[in-house]
């Protein structure tokens, strides 16, 4: 167990790079597998959810090198169809990537539900929609799920509402069914788009069309080499972090068109962004303008920015108000924040918040992730000491950010416990 001690209150300085994408990684990971070919993959992050899926790998008899920094061989030429019932499938939610996977190659599968950030109810009823629909039934029996793959029941799977994760799933399961079929109503995130690159480079036949995805079944895929996209929620929570606290933050990062709306609404707010196509710099903003902001599926902005966007907006003049749609309870780190001095609350499901400028350290508790990096943000603008614990959940999403929060002039300290 590691606590994270911040001595706050310090302007900071500096360049930051911005890692592989997570969430793009934790779906292509499990696509490997249908492949049954050997990829290489670059750019990768060597997170714990990362390891978690390697190790679901070897379960399934794929052969993974990895050099624990950024390269990546997935071997799948023998992939077995094993039950994978450990608990590991707990530990993270990505874990159910292996769902769509096994069931583009076998006919049976069985497979333990998955775990991950509990910040709000996580149902995974709109995966299991689609399973049914291109022709897999499924039955549950203390978290197992049971599938069995028959005939195709329908060619158009309509979501009745928008989930990145059933996308991937009904993407993995159909790439390589017989015929075409239309995914509507899907996730338009870049994360999918990267999924999507990696598949097709793979020999798989799949198209946005309007906000619909056409998959075109082929019967086999092979190999390939794929860079992975970089984490625009790793660059995001750095742009904000260096409107909070850094006289001037270059942040290393190629593809700001997957962060307009993040970087136009900070403008908006009076914060001073500065956009090259190698990188981002912003510079301390004192005070920002009142904001009205709401988090949606892309290309709103995204819901795992909201956390670290509300220590901005405690910069407001007077107030601002925020309203997550996808995860409309998304406030694990409130009552931290609020000791340490921040006037935030919640009313009808928005997050009302107060212009405070007096903040204190205290000894906080990260809850997950995406809170749980806004607890860092918050110690770096208070005064006195802040002590983090549970930072596990922070280094899920954030690579070495101990480091690199160090680096641009930091007092952050790690403390075995
Ligand atoms: N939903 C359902 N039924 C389902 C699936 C989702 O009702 O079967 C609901 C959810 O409860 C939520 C909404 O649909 O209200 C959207 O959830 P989605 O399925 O899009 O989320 P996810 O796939 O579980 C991914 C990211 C999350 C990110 C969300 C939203 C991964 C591994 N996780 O989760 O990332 O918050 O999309 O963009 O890609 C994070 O990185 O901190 C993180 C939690």
């Amino acid at each position: 167990m590691k606590e994270w001690v911040i001595e706050g209150n310090k302007v900071l300085n500096g360049e930051i790079k911005v890692e592989g994408s997570k969430n793009a990684l934790l779906a292509i990971i499990p696509a490997c597998i249908i492949t049954k070919s050997i990829v290489k993959l670059t750019n990768v992050t060597p997170l714990f959810d990362t390891y978690v899926l390697i190790d679901i790998l070897k379960e399934l008899n794929v052969k993974v090198i990895y050099d624990n920094k950024s390269e990546m061989i997935i071997d799948s030429r023998n992939v077995i169809n094993k039950d994978l019932i450990s608990e590991k499938m707990k530990k993270i939610r990505a874990s159910y990537y292996f769902m769509g996977a096994l069931l583009s190659l076998f006919k049976n599968v069985k497979i333990l539900g998955p775990g991950g950030c509990k910040f709000a109810s996580r149902p995974i009823d709109l995966h299991l929609f689609a399973f049914e629909g291109l022709g897999c039934e499924c039955r549950k029996e203390d978290n197992i799920y049971f599938f069995n793959k028959g005939k195709i029941k329908c060619r158009v799977i309509k979501f009745k509402k928008v989930s990145v994760g059933a996308t991937v799933n009904a993407i993995l399961a159909s790439c390589r069914m017989r015929g075409n079929i239309k995914l509507i109503n899907v996730a338009l995130e870049p994360e999918i788009d990267d999924l999507i690159k990696f598949l097709n480079l793979c020999g798989a036949n799949i198209c946005r069309e309007n906000n619909n995805i056409i998959v075109k079944g082929v019967s086999q895929l092979h190999g390939c080499e794929y860079k992975i996209m970089e984490d625009r929620i790793e660059a995001g929570t750095y742009l904000i972090l260096g409107a909070c606290t850094c006289n001037s933050l270059k942040i290393i990062y190629h593809e700001h068109e997957n962060l307009i709306a993040l970087i136009e609404l900070m403008k908006k707010m009076n914060v001073n962004i500065k956009v090259d196509k190698d990188f981002l710099i912003v510079n301390r903003a004192e005070s920002i303008s009142d904001s009205n902001v709401v988090f949606d599926s892309y290309p709103s902005l995204a819901t795992d920015l909201q956390q670290p966007l509300s220590i901005l907006l405690t910069r407001s003049k007077s107030y601002s108000v925020l309203k997550d749609l996808v995860y409309p309870t998304r406030y694990t780190q409130l009552s931290d924040l609020n000791a340490m001095g921040f006037n935030m609350k919640v009313n009808e499901d928005c997050l009302y918040i107060y212009n405070s400028n007096k903040l204190t350290g205290k000894n906080v508790e990260c809850k997950d992730l995406r809170g749980g990096v806004s607890l860092v943000i918050a110690g770096l603008i208070s005064d006195k000491t802040t002590i983090v614990s549970n930072v596990n959940h922070i280094e899920r999403g954030y690579f070495d950010i101990v480091n690199k929060l160090k680096k641009i002039g930091a007092r952050i300290y790690e403390k075995d416990i």
